[in-house]
């Protein structure tokens, strides 16, 4: 496949595109490795995958172990339905996530990166192999990097199977090593024992890519984008009921509705924030904003129209759940089919007192007991759908 055929249209300008790439990877060579970890931290730069873990601070813990080798992994699993802003990136701006790794690299004690990417990504493989194969030409990677025997540092891509739950990083982690995809228990956290139980960072894909971008233009640089917890500017994926649906970067703290305009969705009923696992924000909220501290999300915004059926959307959402809960765990596994058959039943009969005080709990005890991420998020659509559009049910029966 033509890499650049799929590349999707872009809708405002990416910060990524003025950026230097080599010129972090360079400064951070001439840095030592714990100031290179504090320059991360004074940026505020916090994880792109979803949860927004301060980057800085998780590099630190994984410096300190004293175990070797170390990790650095990157998330290009990108399964969370309506995102595909990582795509963009490694397609445009593969040179600014390897160098992102071998920056980590360098701050953590790490030679080893390796890039996990989505079983449907594929096409991908040559042309990041191929930036690869260049970077090891120009001294960017390999055993001495820009020439310093102190700084061995290289990359090997790995294609994982079409799992969603392997985004889960330490479910990627027991993929890499040829197990099934099942979350570990946190504690130990992959930074002390993860991949083949040895220190390992795993970032996402975008999270790596602002690194050299903060070395080369500094915290302030950085930081005087975005919120104070939300530093910085983020990618977002938008689809749906829109007039333009492609990528957008918007510095943290911008208004939904700010977006919704200019990617022409003002009509929009509800906006789906944070793909499948996030919430559904009807248009009383639209004046909310796009950060950790409000709407998170790991970049996925769908619109829907004025004539969107918004129980039809929970329908699907927990259909995908069901679908993919690795079912290692009793509350996601029982839970999401559950919801998704009660789902399809409200549809039909509507929903009385009892029977959604019921859903309520059980969509409850699967926040609260689920193992992982995935089963802990999974009702989070359904529960914002039923609170902002139960009128749309049909009355059940007395
Ligand atoms: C079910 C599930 C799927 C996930 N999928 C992804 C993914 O596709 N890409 C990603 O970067 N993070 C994903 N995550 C989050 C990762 O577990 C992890 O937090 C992230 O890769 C850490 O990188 P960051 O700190 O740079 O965000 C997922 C989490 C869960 C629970």
């Amino acid at each position: 496949m033509d890499v650049q055929s799929v590349r999707g249209f872009v809708g405002t300008k990416l910060s990524f595109a003025d950026a230097s790439p080599d010129v972090g990877l360079r400064k951070s060579e001439a840095m030592d490795p714990e100031a290179l970890i504090h320059l991360v931290s004074a940026s505020g730069l916090r994880g792109r995958g979803g949860a927004g873990f301060p980057t800085g601070m998780k590099w630190k813990f994984a410096r300190a172990e004293v175990r070797s080798p170390k990790y650095i992994i990157c998330n290009a699993d990108e399964g969370e339905p309506g995102t595909f802003k990582d795509r963009l990136i490694l397609t445009d701006f593969a040179d600014l996530v390897f160098a992102g790794m071998a920056i980590a690299g360098r701050a953590v004690g790490a030679e080893k990166g390796i890039l996990y990417l989505r079983g449907e990504y594929e096409w991908l493989h040559a042309h990041l192999e191929g930036v690869l194969a260049r970077r090891r030409n120009d001294g960017l990677l390999g055993a001495a990097v820009l020439g310093n025997r102190n700084f061995a540092f290289d990359i090997e891509i790995r294609i994982g199977a079409g799992a969603y739950i392997c985004g889960e990083e330490t479910a990627l982690i027991e993929s890499l090593e040829g197990k099934r995809g099942e979350a570990r228990n946190r504690v130990p956290f992959p930074v002390q024992s993860g991949y083949l139980g040895l220190p390992t960072v795993v970032n996402n894909v975008e999270t790596f890519a602002w690194v050299p971008c903060v070395v080369e233009k500094g915290a302030e640089w950085f930081s005087a984008m975005g919120t104070r917890k939300s530093p910085g500017a983020r990618l977002f994926s938008v689809s749906g009921a829109c007039d333009k649906a492609g990528i957008y970067e918007y510095p943290f703290g911008t208004p939904l509705r700010r977006l919704l305009k200019e990617v022409g969705g003002e009509d929009a009923k509800a906006v789906q924030v944070g793909g499948a696992s996030g919430v559904c924000v009807p248009a009383a909220q639209f004046d909310r904003t796009l950060a950790f501290e409000d709407l998170a999300t790991g970049g996925s915004i769908i619109v829907f129209g004025p004539q969107q059926d918004m129980f039809a959307v929970a329908e699907n959402f927990q259909h995908f759940f069901a679908e993919e809960s690795c079912g290692q765990c009793a509350p996601c596994r029982f839970g999401n089919v559950r919801l998704h058959e009660a789902i399809l039943r409200m549809r039909e009969e509507g929903l009385d007192a009892d029977t959604e005080a019921s859903l309520r709990s059980l969509a409850a005890t699967m926040q609260a007991a689920s193992k992982c991420g995935l089963g802990q998020s999974a009702p989070n659509a359904f529960l914002s759908i039923l609170d902002n559009f139960a009128g749309e049910l049909p009355r059940p029966r007395t």
